[in-house]
C-alpha cells in the first residue's frame, strides 16, 4: 500500500513537472543568418519568448538552404525532428507531408482563421489533405534587378529594361572598370539568374511550360537555346571572384559600389536596410529584364515536423499563433524584404520596393513559382535543373549543349 502510495505521488510530481515546469519549446532550424534573415527571425524569437516559449536556435548557414534542407531530412528520415522548420510551400512540403514526416496546426488556423486570412495560392501549399502543415510567413520575389544607381550614371547607363539593354549596359560598365554583375558562384543563385533569362527572353508562357510542366521540347529546344546564349554572355559580365561567393557578400559589392548589378529575390533588400540605404535613392529595385509584371515567388514558411514530445507540441502550436499575428508577419517583412502572407497587413510604413512587390503579389496576372523553392517542381526535378545550370557556368560548354544537357538531366529522372 505504502509503495503504491510513493508511486502514486511520483507519478504526480512528475506530470507536475512536466505540464507547469516545462514551458512551450521551439528548436528552430533554419538559414536566415545574413543581416536582414536574422533581424527578421529574431522578430519571431522575440515575441515567442516574450509569451513565455523556450526558443532553441539552430541556424544551419548557407543561402537558398541547400545545407540545411538536407540536415532537417536527415533528421526527419531518423526521427529526431526540430520542433519547426525554415522551409518553402510547394511541393517539395508536400513530399515531406505524403512520407508522414510532418504533423499539423490545424487547431490553431482554425481558430486564427487562416483560410480566409491567406491568398488562396497561399493557404493551398500550406495545406496537406487539408491539413495545415506548415506557418507561412511571407512571400518573396526572385526576379529583381538590384542596382547601383551612382555606378550605373558614372558609367552613362540606365537601369535595363530588356536583356538587349542589359548586355549594352554590362558592357560599358566593364569597359569603366566595374563588375557589371555581383553573383556568386552557387548553383541555386545562378539558377535565379537562369530563371530570371527564361521569363524575359521568352515570356510567362514559355517559362510555365519549361520550368513547372517540365515540357521536353521546351527544356531542349531553340528557345532554350536562346537562354543558354543569354548565360554565356553574362558569364563575361560576372568577375573571376565569384565562386562559392555568399549571396549577401555579393549584395555588398554593390553596395560598396564595386558592382553595379545583382539578380536576386528581395531578401536582397534586408541587406541594403541593414547598411541603412533608402530605396529608389541609394539603390534600385526594378523587375529583372523583360519580365514586366510577371513575378516569381517563393514563399517562406516554417514546417511543422510529426513529433510526440508534449513541451515541443505546445511549442509548434505557440509558434503558430505568433508568426501568423499581423503584427508579426508586418515587422517579420519589413526587415526581411518580403510581403506579408497574410493579406490583411495594412501597406503603410513599407517602403517603395515593397509596395512594388505587393503590387505584383496582389494583381500580377502571371504570378509563376521560382524553380528554387519548388513550388512548381518537385526537390529532385528542381535539383537536376540546378546542377545542369551550374554545370553549365563552370565549364566552356555551348548554349546547344546546355539545353541539350537540361533535356537529359530531366529526362534521366522522370
Ligand atoms: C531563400 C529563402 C529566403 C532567403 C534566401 C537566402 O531560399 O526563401 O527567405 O532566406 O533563401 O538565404
Amino acid at each position: 500500500m505504502k509503495s503504491i502510495l510513493w508511486a502514486a505521488l511520483a507519478l504526480f510530481c512528475l506530470a507536475g513537472t512536466a505540464g507547469a515546469q516545462t514551458p512551450p519549446t521551439a528548436e528552430v532550424l533554419h538559414w536566415w543568418t545574413a543581416g536582414g534573415e536574422a533581424k527578421a527571425l529574431r522578430v519571431i524569437a522575440d515575441r515567442f519568448q516574450a509569451e513565455g516559449g523556450r526558443w532553441i536556435d539552430n541556424p544551419v548557414a548557407g543561402g537558398g538552404g541547400d545545407a540545411a534542407r538536407t540536415v532537417a531530412k536527415t533528421r526527419l528520415v531518423g526521427g529526431k525532428p526540430p520542433t519547426m522548420m525554415q522551409w518553402h510551400l510547394g511541393l517539395s512540403l508536400k513530399q515531406l507531408a505524403e512520407e508522414g514526416l510532418l504533423g499539423d496546426v490545424d487547431e490553431v488556423a482554425k481558430e486564427g482563421g487562416w483560410d480566409a486570412a491567406l491568398p488562396a495560392l497561399i493557404a493551398d501549399n500550406a495545406r496537406y489533405k487539408g491539413h495545415y502543415v506548415a506557418i507561412p510567413v511571407g512571400i518573396h520575389g526572385e526576379n529583381w534587378l538590384w542596382t547601383n544607381p551612382k555606378v550605373l550614371a558614372d558609367a552613362g547607363v540606365s537601369v535595363p529594361k530588356t536583356w538587349a539593354e542589359f548586355d549594352a549596359a554590362a558592357a560599358k560598365l566593364k569597359a569603366a572598370g566595374v563588375i557589371p554583375l555581383a553573383l556568386g558562384g552557387q548553383g541555386w543563385q545562378q539558377v535565379i539568374v537562369f530563371n530570371a533569362v527564361v521569363l524575359g527572353t521568352q515570356g510567362p508562357g514559355f517559362y510555365r511550360k519549361a520550368l513547372v510542366d517540365l515540357d521536353a521540347k521546351a527544356l531542349g529546344g531553340p528557345e532554350m537555346v536562346a537562354v543558354f546564349e543569354q548565360l554565356a554572355r553574362i558569364k563575361g559580365f560576372i568577375d573571376p571572384g565569384a565562386t562559392n561567393r555568399d549571396w549577401n557578400e555579393a549584395t555588398q559589392l554593390v553596395i560598396k559600389g564595386r558592382a553595379a548589378m545583382q539578380l536576386m529575390g528581395d531578401w536582397t533588400k534586408g541587406e541594403f536596410a541593414a547598411a541603412g540605404l533608402q530605396p529608389e535613392k541609394d539603390y534600385g529595385c526594378d523587375a529583372s529584364p523583360g519580365a514586366g509584371q510577371a513575378y516569381l515567388v517563393a514563399a517562406d514558411a516554417l514546417a511543422v515536423p510529426k513529433l510526440s514530445d508534449p513541451a515541443q507540441r505546445r511549442g509548434q502550436l505557440l509558434m503558430a499563433k505568433i508568426a501568423m499575428d499581423p503584427k508579426v508577419q508586418r515587422d517579420f517583412s519589413l526587415a526581411k524584404g518580403s510581403v506579408p502572407a497574410r493579406r490583411d497587413v495594412p501597406a503603410d510604413g513599407f517602403d517603395a520596393c515593397s509596395l512594388k512587390a505587393m503590387e505584383k503579389v496582389r494583381n500580377s496576372p502571371d504570378i509563376l513559382p521560382a524553380l528554387g523553392s519548388s513550388m512548381g517542381v518537385g526537390a529532385a526535378e528542381a535539383g537536376a535543373i540546378t546542377d545542369a545550370v551550374a554545370q553549365f557556368f563552370a565549364s566552356s560548354m555551348s548554349p546547344t549543349q546546355g539545353a541539350r544537357t537540361l533535356r537529359d538531366a530531366i529526362d534521366a529522372i522522370r
